[in-house]
């Protein structure tokens, strides 16, 4: 069992790609036509106009493949189960924080593919997201968010060529951890926080506290007086990014 056979059940419920950021992706894959999609769980932000193959440890993720999702193999980033050079680019999205071994999963990602293009969040800014600092600090003790990489990490291994922010649209379709930045109530919903991994990590007793206090500042307006602003925004750049190293060319 891996951890997203346990905690993975009822991702497409809440985890769709959003298009902008989708695009976002594209764009940075260049004119890479051979994509290796790599902790690839459902299919999210896999481009249709190239030939896409996912790798991805769980069952549980790899069932709620779409029925014309690109073909995927089960497999662990550490130990991909192809040729060397096989891909033009390797596409990792919110993944890195769960594997077992980042430097070996980004070795494996260099050998299979001349360029690596990578959305993940920044840990040194997401532990500022409100979400995080005032209603469940215990996120951040999770191994989950203890093994999240940041550029510094992550430009040790590779060749980084740039890397520039991801905006989070005001009504972003995927439901990733800050993606309600502005809508905190959605926070509230038993679905959303499943479909989260940081949230379904956490004790039941932590999680429900946590939620009873948002719930009460939402109700008193005590969250609307500390971030109401936020609801007017149509962006903001959170703590996402996306890196682009190697050689796409
Ligand atoms: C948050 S989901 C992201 C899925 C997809 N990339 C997306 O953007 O929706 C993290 C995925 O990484 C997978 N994963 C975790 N550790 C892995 C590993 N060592 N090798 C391959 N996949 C892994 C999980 O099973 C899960 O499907």
């Amino acid at each position: 069992m891996t951890r997203y056979d346990t905690i993975g059940r009822t991702y497409t419920l809440t985890r769709r790609p959003d298009p902008r950021i989708a695009a976002q992706i594209a764009a940075a894959l260049g004119n890479a036509t051979r994509v290796v999609n790599v902790g690839g769980g459902t299919g999210s932000y896999e481009p249709d106009d190239r030939f896409v193959v996912a790798a991805e440890v769980s069952l549980t993720m790899l069932r709620q493949r779409s029925e014309g999702a690109a073909p995927a193999v089960q497999s662990r980033a550490e130990a991909l189960p192809f040729r060397d050079g096989a891909f033009d680019a390797a596409l990792a999205t919110l993944t890195l924080h769960h594997w077992g071994h980042l430097e070996r999963g980004l070795s494996e990602m260099q050998r299979v593919a001349r360029a690596q293009v990578i959305f993940f969040f920044e840990p040194t800014l997401s532990r500022d997201f409100w979400l995080f600092a005032e209603y469940f600090p215990e996120i951040a003790a999770l191994e989950s968010e203890r093994a999240a990489p940041g550029l510094d990490r992550l430009a040790a291994t590779l060749a980084v060529h740039h890397v520039e922010p991801v905006a989070v649209p005001a009504d972003c379709r995927d439901g990733f951890a800050a993606c309600y930045w502005n809508r905190p109530e959605a926070y509230l919903d038993p679905v959303v926080q499943a479909g989260i991994s940081s949230f379904a990590q956490l004790e039941p007793e932590v999680r429900r506290a946590g939620t009873e206090r948002l719930r009460r500042d939402l109700a008193s307006g005590a969250w609307d007086e500390r971030h109401g602003e936020l609801r007017d925004l149509t962006e903001i750049d959170i703590c996402y990014r996306l890196l682009v190293a190697g050689h796409l060319s």
